[in-house]
C-alpha cells in the first residue's frame, strides 16, 4: 500500500519524505488556503511540491464547467511529470476524466462518498479514486466500508484503477484499508507521525537503556 501526504504544506512533506514513508501527495483549495501566507503563491508552493515529492501529486481544478476543467488540467499537467489533475465527481467530471484519459493526463476524481461514483470514475479513465471514509464517519455512516465494496467491485472486474482512501483521520483508518488491500491512502501529516509510535517500544527501549548501565556503568559501547 502506497503512503500519501495529504497537505500542501512543503515542510511537513520535506519531513516525511526523508523519513522514507511518502510515496505522493495529495492538495486541496482548502489545503492550499492554509498554506497561502508568507508571500508565496500558491503556483510556487506546488512547483515546489512537485519537485520534491518521489511520486504523483494531485492538484485540483477549480472549474466546474467541461471546458474550464480542461484549461485547468492542462495547465497543471505541465507542472510535471509527477502531476496529477485532481476531478470532482460531476457529470462535467466525469466527461473532462474520459478526455483527459484519451490525452493520456493521470486523473484523481476527488469527493466521491459511495462506490458507483468510484465505478464510473473508473471507467471514465481515472488512474485514482478518492473516496472520503473520514467525512462519511462524520455524518454516522461506516466509511471504511466503501472502500470494502469498491475492492470487491474492481477485483470482479479486473479494474486497475487505484483505490486511494481520503479524508483519513487516525491510524484505525489506516490499518483497516491496509487490511482491505487499497492501494494507497492520504493521510495529514500529524495522522503518519503518529503510525512508527508504540507505548510499548518507548517502554521497552527505555528498560534495554537502564539495563545497560550495569553491564557498562559509564553507558559506553565497548564493541
Ligand atoms: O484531500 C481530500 C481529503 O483527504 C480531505 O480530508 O479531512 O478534509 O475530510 P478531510
Amino acid at each position: 500500500m502506497k503512503i500519501f501526504l495529504d497537505t500542501a504544506s512543503v515542510k511537513e512533506i520535506q519531513d516525511g519524505v526523508d523519513l522514507g514513508l511518502v510515496d505522493g501527495v495529495t492538495t486541496n483549495p482548502t489545503l492550499a488556503a492554509k498554506e497561502a501566507k508568507g508571500g508565496k503563491t500558491f503556483s510556487d508552493i506546488v512547483k515546489e511540491i512537485i519537485k520534491i515529492t518521489p511520486g504523483p501529486v494531485s492538484v485540483e481544478v477549480v472549474a466546474t464547467d467541461l471546458d474550464g476543467m480542461l484549461k485547468q488540467a492542462g495547465r497543471i499537467s505541465q507542472l510535471g511529470s509527477n502531476a496529477v489533475v485532481k476531478i470532482p465527481m460531476t457529470t462535467e467530471g466525469l466527461k473532462a476524466i474520459k478526455i483527459l484519459k484519451e490525452k493520456r493526463v493521470a486523473v484523481n476524481c476527488t469527493l466521491i462518498f459511495n462506490s458507483l461514483q468510484a465505478l464510473f470514475a473508473a471507467k471514465a479513465g481515472a488512474e485514482f479514486v478518492s473516496p472520503f471514509v473520514g467525512r462519511l464517519d462524520d455524518i454516522g455512516q461506516d466509511g471504511m466500508q466503501i472502500i470494502e465494496e469498491i475492492r470487491a467491485i474492481f477485483n470482479n472486474y479486473k479494474i486497475q484503477t487505484n483505490i486511494l482512501v481520503a479524508s483519513i483521520r487516525n491510524p484505525v483508518h489506516v490499518l483497516r484499508a491496509a487490511v482491505i488491500g487499497a492501494d494507497v491512502v492520504t493521510m495529514p501529516y500529524d495522522v503518519l507521525m503518529k503510525l512508527p509510535h508504540h507505548p510499548k517500544t518507548d517502554e521497552g527501549l527505555a528498560r534495554f537503556l537502564e539495563d545497560w548501565k550495569k553491564v557498562s556503568p559509564d553507558g559506553s559501547f565497548p564493541l
